[in-house]
């Protein structure tokens, strides 16, 4: 099925911030809000009457095939929505995802700060966020889980039940998560903390590690129960085993960077391309600071983002 990438997502971060490349975009002469990619250009579907004054720029065929169906900083098409959202202070991607047709719609990482943002989009849209879903209890900013309730009627936060974080549901390995027609996986991948989770859209091939796997890194280990080995287990076992073209989107970059693959990090992430000894030697030599917001996250994190000051 084609894709349409908004022009707004185009036009805001560079191409390289979207994961793409000059000679990936073609100039298309037609107005093409649904269309079909073909080799070299685009064919426009709707025949909308703004055709020959827009000028789209449209994933060849061949992009699409590698990016698994074409999905990177958005999708909004017929079957499916996808939106990657930044926040710039602390680098943490929130997703959302949703069902256009049943309308329901999860975000997975909000920030507390962005939380008027996505609620704004999901309206536009015409979505209903049903549940807030957190990667792990995160140490650099507060979740929007809590916020997002209160202005949300039904919509309910989940995290792991490992995590020790209040939430509405509490999720195990192996759980799954409907939305629509849609389903996400569950996976257990601790290491990090150990609470983290790595979400699975099987149905779409994209996998969200949070801060299990980063585009060429992964998350320290050295607090939050942090353990390394557990960590290269996890990984190796729950995400490194998954399709190598699946598309892997972490919870922050802080490189400029979107997207990635299984197979990508399997054979390129410099940590854990390695063995295990090597990596946990690694991981022990890091010596990063303090993170900043830790004193003021975890507290909030535990009670789902909605704290007295
Ligand atoms: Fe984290």
């Amino acid at each position: 099925m084609a894709t349409t990438i908004t022009s707004t997502l185009l036009r805001k971060p560079s191409l390289a911030a979207v994961g793409l490349s000059l000679k990936h975009l073609v100039r298309a002469s037609t107005c093409a809000v649904v269309g079909t990619a073909q080799k070299g250009g685009h064919r426009c579907q709707r025949q909308c009457p703004g055709c020959k004054r827009h000028v789209l720029q449209k994933v060849t065929l061949d992009n699409q095939r590698t990016m698994s169906g074409g999905a990177f900083a958005g999708i909004q098409d017929r079957d499916f929505v996808f939106r990657q959202l930044i926040d710039y202070k602390s680098y943490t991607y929130t997703y959302l995802l949703a069902d256009p047709v049943s309308k329901e719609a999860v975000l997975i990482d909000p920030v507390i700060e962005m939380v008027d943002r996505d609620l704004k989009l999901c309206s536009d849209l015409g979505l209903k966020v049903i549940y807030c879903i957190n990667t792990h209890m995160h140490a650099d900013h507060i979740t929007g889980s809590g916020e997002i309730k209160k202005k949300v009627s039904g919509c309910k936060s989940m995290i792991s039940q490992e995590s020790g974080a209040h939430g509405d549901i509490r999720l195990k390995d192996g759980d799954k998560i409907n939305f629509g027609r849609f389903e996400l996986e569950a996976r257990s991948t601790p290491g990090h903390t150990d609470g983290c989770y790595t979400y699975v859209l099987h149905d779409k091939g994209l996998v969200f590690s949070g801060d299990a796997v980063l585009i060429r890194g992964c998350g320290r280990t050295d607090f939050q129960q942090g353990d390394a080995g557990r960590l290269y287990d996890s990984v190796h076992n729950k995400i490194f085993s998954l399709p190598e073209e699946f598309l892997l989107f972490p919870a922050h970059d802080y490189t400029g960077q979107t997207v990635s693959t299984v197979g990508e990090e399997k054979k390129s992430n410099p940590r854990l391309k390695r063995n295990r000894d090597d990596f946990i030697k690694i991981m022990g030599e890091l010596n990063l600071p303090y993170p900043k917001q830790i004193d003021k996250a975890l507290p909030a994190n535990l009670v789902c983002g909605v704290y007295d000051e």
